[in-house]
């Protein structure tokens, strides 16, 4: 799909992975809704941006919001083609801590936002996107979620985020099936290791023996590389049903 005039929804566009995407499609000449927790420091960070950037305060658990964030796209920018999940947090904790088990609500608030708060965003947008006339390709539109290489090879307290990151990998090619007569493309990025404000909650010296596990470049990576890579997914019409590793070849160790 051009890039040019199209319309994306971007959850959690206002920090990080998202706001790279959510600045390098408007550099590009799209139209941004973003979807991010309602913090007013988010919302200006969006205004900032001008008037293709428009910000909806909300939550990808609860289907009202995602709703609300859609029709708000397409009264203001008149579809939506694009929907680019970057929204997610991050817990850590053993299975068993101290002989304590690993509280259950942390694993279930994990994989409400970063699993099941992906596919809601999904669901509603290719609904959304099924009643749009296809480009002259046929496609209507272009799903991007984002997981981890953490789905692959989850570190030690790491059960929850890689269950919710791996339930990613998982769907993307039954749900690439499922859109495919719809003209609506599913992919999924699993990066590394990123400097954004997510690994900046990390001590400094966790983060330089993490980037120093990085095989090359020996270095974390810039959100400004991602967005490159999810730019480029919107691109181009053969990538679909993939997952792809954007982590400078790094393979994690047990901790
Ligand atoms: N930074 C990394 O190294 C890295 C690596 C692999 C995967 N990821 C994934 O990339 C995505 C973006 O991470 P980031 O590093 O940019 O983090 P970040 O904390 O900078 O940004 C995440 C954004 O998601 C928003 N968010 C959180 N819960 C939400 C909810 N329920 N509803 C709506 N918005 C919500 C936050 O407000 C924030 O703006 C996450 O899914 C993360 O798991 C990050």
């Amino acid at each position: 799909m051009e890039i040019s005039h199209l319309t994306a929804l971007v959850t959690g566009g206002a920090s990080g992975l998202g706001l790279a995407v959510t600045e390098n499609l408007i550099k590009k000449g799209a139209q941004v809704l973003v979807l991010d927790l309602p913090k007013p420091e988010s919302e200006d960070k969006i205004k900032q941006l001008g008037e293709k950037a428009a910000f909806f305060g909300g939550d990808v658990t609860q289907s009202e919001d995602i709703q609300n964030a859609i029709q708000l796209a397409q009264q203001k920018y008149g579809g939506i083609h694009a929907a680019i999940n970057c929204a997610g947090i991050v817990y850590g904790a053993k299975t068993v801590s101290r002989g304590e088990p690993c509280p259950l609500d942390i694993f279930n608030k994990t994989l409400q936002v970063n699993l099941v708060g992906t596919f809601n965003v999904c669901r509603l947008a290719a609904a959304a996107m099924a009643k749009q006339e296809p480009n002259a390709n046929g496609e209507r539109g272009v799903l991007i979620n984002t997981s981890s290489i953490a789905a692959y090879d989850g570190q030690m307290g790491q059960t929850a985020y890689s269950a919710s990151k791996g339930g990613i990998v998982a769907l993307t090619l039954p749900m690439a099936r499922d859109l495919a007569s719809l003209g609506i493309r599913v992919m999924s990025i699993a990066p590394g290791i990123f400097h954004t404000p997510m690994m900046d909650s990390l001590p400094e010296a966790a983060q330089k023996s993490l980037a120093e596990q990085v095989p090359f470049p020996k270095r974390l990576g810039q959100p400004e590389e991602f967005a490159q890579l999810a730019l480029h997914i919107i691109e181009n019409p053969m990538l679909n049903g993939e997952v792809i590793r954007l982590d400078g070849a790094l393979r994690m160790g047990s901790k």
